[in-house]
């Protein structure tokens, strides 16, 4: 592994997650182990210690750096399971969930994973080697409404629909098969004073569309509360907009009572509050953490813990 990721937020991650010392903790973004080796660290002998990642590789890298000494598994598993994998190993609840979102250092610097637009490598894309759609089935494939739509709603990029049209004029005359290509014909279409901007926010929504990022994020908060002991905690850390919404909002759909709209006098939903919120304001890092490490400059941690 050439490159070394650096876990962000490590401290107040660890401050809001642990509650149980002797727990069953599960890292559902493992990546090289940052987060999970520091959690080992603040728990009692006994406790026990699941990571849980997509990625085959990191999986592999974590087997053979990390020694942990309480009793741990490594699982290359997307978390969109993680209520499976618990039952599967015997688990009914937890009392701590991690989920620390988007890519590893490692994944993002190599080129032949296809994530970043500043090396020249194949449009994959893929967290896992499992998932069937690369990124280059998607711009070669897609219908030009199904591209202006990706880009318009995983990326917010105002020049969607010239994008999506250069990619579909282009695409005519050859296949776009590698991250450099794609680069090519989006710059030609940013406004000079945005092109990185541009090319973020592309790579970005073809990203969350190959690995169905949104979806499962969802599906993993669901079946991540439902697994929690009272007084366990879920921590999740976003780098983007769309994926904080969907925690923020979940976070405060599951942490009220009564959901009914306004207007109604009485409660007729009957729901009830499952989390308390333990982040009013998310967490950010400070001007130090960024310095050091600029993929934090992003990142925001929210954590509840369940009623
Ligand atoms: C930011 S890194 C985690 C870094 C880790 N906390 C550390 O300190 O090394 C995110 C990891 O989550 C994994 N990942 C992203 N989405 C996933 C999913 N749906 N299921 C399982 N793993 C996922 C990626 O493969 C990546 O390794």
């Amino acid at each position: 592994m050439s490159t070394i990721h650096v876990p962000v937020l490590l401290k107040e991650t660890m401050q809001v997650l642990v509650s149980k010392p002797d727990g069953v903790y599960i890292d559902a973004t493992l990546g090289t182990g940052g987060h999970f080796r520091e959690l080992s660290t603040r728990l009692d002998q006994n406790a026990i210690l699941i990571g849980i990642d997509a990625d085959p590789t990191v999986i592999d890298h974590c087997k053979s750096t990390l020694n942990i000494p309480q009793k741990h598994q490594y699982i290359n598993s997307n978390f969109e399971s993680v209520k499976a994998i618990c039952f599967r190993n015997g688990y009914l609840k937890v009392d701590g969930i991690l989920m620390d979102l988007g890519l590893s250092s490692f994944a993002l610097d190599n080129p032949f994973r296809g994530l970043s637009f500043s090396a020249d490598g194949p449009l994959d894309m893929r967290f896992s080697p499992t998932i069937s759609q690369t990124a280059a089935n998607i711009i070669n494939y897609a219908d030009i409404n199904d591209l202006v739509l990706i880009f318009q709603k995983f990326g917010e990029e105002r020049f969607s629909k010239s994008i999506a049209r250069s990619i579909v004029k282009e695409r005519q005359k050859s296949p776009i098969e590698s991250t450099g290509q794609l680069a090519a014909i989006i710059k030609q279409k940013a406004q000079p004073q945005y092109v990185n901007k541009t090319l973020s926010r592309v790579f970005q929504a073809l990203r969350i569309a190959v690995n169905r990022e949104l979806d499962v994020l969802q599906k993993a908060l669901e079946d991540s509360v439902s697994i929690l002991n009272p007084e366990g905690r879920l921590a999740v850390i976003t780098y983007h907009s769309l994926e904080d919404r969907i925690v923020k909002q979940f976070f405060k759909l599951e942490s009220t009572d009564c959901i009914c709209p306004r207007e109604f006098p009485i409660c007729q939903c009957n729901h009830k509050a499952s989390l308390k919120i333990l982040t009013p304001k998310p967490i950010l890092p400070n001007k130090e953490e960024i310095i050091l490490n600029s993929r934090a400059r992003s990142a925001k941690l929210r954590a509840v813990k369940r009623l």
